[in-house]
């Protein structure tokens, strides 16, 4: 084992990989507001009868959440209290956490908005699925699940094992272990000015998939 692996899950292949906890690992502190949503996403996917039975599923609870269509033509994305997002609501270099709009038979899905000027996207970016200098992506990484929570200047780092996204160019890996990119999420501009998806996530959310 190398000296590093005092600190990770074994993704180095010194050992068999294990998914880490996003609360076992001192470095994958998730977002207050995200653990609410997760703790209330639990409950409204099982019942919960002690505290450890939803952290110790939560890796589950992200990939059965995510099993089925989350995001659908016309969903409103909203911000953590629920609000609306407008065209408005970002500037340019600016990043929010933001959720479909609640309604029933939809669940919670932590998704990262950014917005950037047009010209500033390239790469792996689905430009027909930005808007307005907008670009949504999963914030369920594609590694071990947990929460793409941190930035390095414009970079997109999970704290668990340091994987890196580059949201200029569709979210692709641009460091670390994560296998793929984090899915796009097709936006458009309502006619009343609040962003909406136009379909769901434009790839597996979270660890799996191909
Ligand atoms: S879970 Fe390992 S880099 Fe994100």
């Amino acid at each position: 084992m190398s000296d590093d692996c005092d600190t990770c899950d074994g993704c180095c292949g010194d050992e068999e990989p294990t998914r880490p906890s996003i609360y076992t690992d001192a470095r994958a502190e998730m977002e207050r507001r995200d653990y609410a949503k997760v703790l209330a996403t639990v409950g409204g996917l099982t019942a919960v009868g002690s505290l450890a039975a939803p952290l110790m599923g939560l890796t589950r609870v992200f990939e059965r959440g995510y099993s089925g269509p989350v995001y659908s033509d016309g969903v409103a994305l909203v911000d953590g209290e629920g609000e609306r997002v407008t065209e408005d609501t970002l500037a340019e270099g600016e990043q929010l956490t933001v959720f479909p709009e609640p309604r029933p038979g939809i669940a919670d899905a932590p998704t990262l908005l950014v917005r950037y000027p047009e010209d500033a996207y390239g790469g792996e970016t689905a430009m027909e699925s930005t808007v307005g200098g907008y670009a949504a992506y999963s914030k369920v990484c594609t590694h071990a699940g947990c929460m793409v929570s941190d930035t390095e200047g414009e970079t997109l780092v999970c704290p668990c094992h340091f994987g890196k996204f580059d949201p200029t160019s569709g979210a692709s890996v641009v460091g670390g272990p994560p296998p793929r990119a984090l899915p796009q999420l097709p936006l458009t501009l309502s006619s009343d000015g609040h962003l909406v998806a136009t379909g769901d996530f434009e790839g597996p959310v979270g660890p799996g998939g191909e």
